[in-house]
């Protein structure tokens, strides 16, 4: 058992946990048939529907599975925890902004944080999905002193995968096709997805869409497909979330693709004029199991502008939280 990967995952009975258990379990992040260990993490009430998790899991006779452990115990959920998907929380329904959901979950990635510093292996990687997801990991970092904030994250990969298939529709490409999409700043309506440096096909994409369409349409439609999904489903996003996890995770284990880069929400340098130390969505490159910020972008003011505004709303949502009685 000693070999097998520990990969923790929280709210594992959730809508996004249901998935994405399966899809780790099936190789889909660590590759066909490497050795993992799932530890799934939820609370009281749901244990019983991640009993049921766990026959499934059983029952799909996966060739990487190695064992499956459930718990509603962080301390046992976390232990040598490698990779830690930190996605159990109240999601947003419709009529409500990510934001609303700050007190609720604040007090739960704060403890989180803490489990991790006791129980995780020391250079786990850390993903938070659970809304306000860059707030959150602000919060579960703060909480780990022991662990380096750079192993914490939030994702803002949908955002980028979203903008993708957006520039892609519109210009009558594959997504994959897309390079070098940004998501800029919050998972939330002031995130600036940006296509000014975008290639589809290796063709600029400013080229080949108006800009009318690129700061306009193309920009509420990824701001608001989180409540356009709820609105259509009556639930949020899930596939795609889970979907977008791996990812997050795939491309900072194993490093991005050559010339390309990812959007992450990291600890912010200040880089392009962000406010320090929030986690702050940059496109980053990774290798060897670490991310970079990509340096030495060209923004025009339009863009410093969008940058301000959602760097405005996670210092704001920083202080909010610091006034939390955790
Ligand atoms: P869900 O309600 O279906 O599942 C959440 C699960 O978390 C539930 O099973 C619940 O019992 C569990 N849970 C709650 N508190 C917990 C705790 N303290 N410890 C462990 N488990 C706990 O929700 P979902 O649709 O799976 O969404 C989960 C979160 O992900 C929400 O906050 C949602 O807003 C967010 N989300 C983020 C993104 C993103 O792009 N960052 C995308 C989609 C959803
Ligand atoms: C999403 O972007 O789909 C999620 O953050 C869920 C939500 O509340 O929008």
């Amino acid at each position: 058992m000693s070999q097998s990967t520990q990969l923790a995952i929280t709210g594992a009975a959730g809508q996004i946990g249901y998935q994405l258990a399966f899809r780790i379990a099936s190789g889909q992040l660590l590759g066909y048939g490497q050795p993992l260990t799932l530890r799934l993490i939820e609370i009281a009430p749901a244990m019983k529907a991640l009993r049921g998790v766990a026959m499934e899991l059983a029952d799909c006779a996966f060739e990487s599975l190695r064992e499956v452990i459930t718990t509603e115990r962080l301390e046992e959920g976390f232990r040598g925890a490698e990779y830690v998907f930190l996605v159990g929380a109240k999601p947003r329904g419709p009529g409500m902004e990510r934001s609303d959901l700050l007190t609720e979950n604040a007090r739960i990635f704060s403890r989180q944080g803490q489990a991790l510093n006791e129980q995780a292996d020391d250079r786990a990687k850390v993903l938070v999905v659970g809304n306000p997801a860059n707030t959150n990991a602000l919060l579960a970092a703060s909480n780990a002193p022991d662990m380096n904030p750079r192993n914490f994250s939030a994702m803002t990969r949908l955002d980028h995968n979203r903008a993708c298939a957006q520039l892609a529709a519109r210009t009558g490409h594959h997504a994959r096709s897309v390079e070098r999409m940004i998501i800029w700043g919050n998972h939330s309506a002031t995130q600036y997805p940006d296509l000014s440096q975008a290639l589809v096909d290796g063709r600029t994409a400013t080229a080949l869409v108006d800009e009318e369409w690129a700061r306009g349409e193309f920009l509420t439609t990824v701001q608001q497909r989180g409540a356009s999904v709820i609105q259509a489903r009556g639930t949020s996003s899930a596939a795609s979330a889970a979907s977008a996890a791996i990812d997050h995770m795939r491309d900072w284990a194993h490093g991005t693709r050559d010339g390309d880069w990812v959007s992450m929400a990291v600890p912010s340098d200040g880089s392009y004029g962000a406010p320090e130390g929030v986690y702050f969505s940059y496109p980053v490159r990774c290798a060897d199991g670490a991310w970079e910020i990509v340096q030495g972008l060209e923004l025009d003011e339009f863009s410093r502008d969008k940058i301000r505004i959602t760097g405005d709303e996670l210092v704001a949502e920083r202080s909010a939280a610091s006034q939390l009685d955790l």
